[in-house]
């Protein structure tokens, strides 16, 4: 069974005069042990799809409809009372911008023993070791858990984080750029260190990030996420190989690390719709080179087209991409 499977989720916010469609329908699983990287422009739904899977959208988000399955249970029903069992549990998450999360004037340490004897019932001996335990696991000097989070890297900060959302053994965990605010090296340093804590806790991962040269390096399998929906799923290095979505070809087009000696850098002319009125049909029609009629006029759904391999888009396989 996958730790983690999405059916069709779709997650709205509400404005005064509008609704923003921001998850309109994305289905996709993880299991145990691996990578599923979640890749796509600014505002396309990433973070939206996370916050969901953790039930902790802002008072105007509400999962409209669709499944979330942790190990086969559906949480979008469940009370909070309920959902507190499996938050930070089962599912955990390291939050974009979260470089800042540690108040600056109590010890970091102090900050993750908190969270264990104040709502998980260890004696505070028990938490300092529990935390000792997990700076050494995200590989952190243990004597480090007395120091004041500005006494930390930036890198270092990071490891704290990873600690923190592995401190009660969850089973998935979500990070939301994790990498984004760090230098190549550092970026390297960590990506590693989740492999790592990956292999040893058996961890599914959900990996975020707008970023494809990272989304090759951590992911198994990956999703490209355009305008609230998954327009492109599959192992990632046959959806970076042989894309069958135009917009993952121009993606793609867009990050020379990964095009390698490509000549010229390309560009996608326009911009994302505003997800309170989309365009109807295919949401990436006014962007698309190869868009016809029908794209104007019919949503086309996410099928498999070649084995494993999924994309919505009316001429996958046909086009010369
Ligand atoms: N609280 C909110 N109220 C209204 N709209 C929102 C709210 N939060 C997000 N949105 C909108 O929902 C859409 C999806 O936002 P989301 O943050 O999920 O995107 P993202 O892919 O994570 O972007 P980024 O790469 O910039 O982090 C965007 O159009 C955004 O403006
Ligand atoms: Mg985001």
């Amino acid at each position: 069974m996958s730790v983690l499977e999405t059916r069709d989720l779709r997650t709205y916010y509400s404005l005064v005069n509008s609704v923003v469609y921001a998850v309109d329908g994305v289905s996709f699983d993880i299991e145990a042990g691996e990578t599923f990287g979640l890749a796509g422009e600014s505002g396309c739904g990433k973070t939206t799809v996370a916050k969901s899977i953790m039930k902790i959208l802002s008072d105007n988000g509400y999962i409209a409809g669709g499944k979330i399955l942790i190990d086969g249970e559906d949480i979008v029903p469940l009370s909070e009372e309920d959902i507190k069992k499996v938050r930070w549990r089962k599912v955990s998450m390291i939050f974009q911008y979260a470089m800042n999360a540690f108040n600056p004037v109590l010890k970091v340490g102090d900050q993750i023993a908190e969270i264990l004897f104040e709502k998980e019932g260890y004696s505070k001996d028990e938490a300092y070791d529990r935390v000792r335990e997990l700076f050494s696991m995200v590989e952190l000097e243990p004597s480090r858990i007395y120091d004041y989070p500005h006494e930390f890297s930036r890198g270092m900060r990071q490891r704290a984080i990873i600690a923190q959302a592995l401190a009660l053994n969850p089973r998935l965990l979500i990070a939301d750029e994790p990498v984004t605010a760090l230098d190549v090296v550092t970026q390297g340093k960590i990506i590693k260190l989740l492999k790592k804590l990956q292999r040893e806790l058996n961890l599914a991962i959900l990996f975020i990030t707008h970023d494809l040269s990272v989304i090759a390096e951590v992911s198994d399998r990956v999703g490209i996420m355009y305008a609230g929906n998954l327009v492109e799923v599959g192992d990632v290095v046959r959806v970076f190989k042989e894309p069958l979505h135009p917009y993952t070809a121009k993606l793609i087009g867009a990050f020379p690390s990964i095009i390698g000696e490509k000549k010229r850098l390309e560009f996608i002319p326009g911009a994302p719709p505003d997800l309170s009125s989309p365009p109807p049909g295919c949401k990436f029609h006014p962007r698309c080179p190869y868009a016809k009629d029908i794209c104007r006029k019919e949503k086309p759904v996410l099928r498999e087209v070649k084995k494993d391999h999924l994309s919505a888009c009316h001429f996958s396989g046909e086009l010369d991409l």
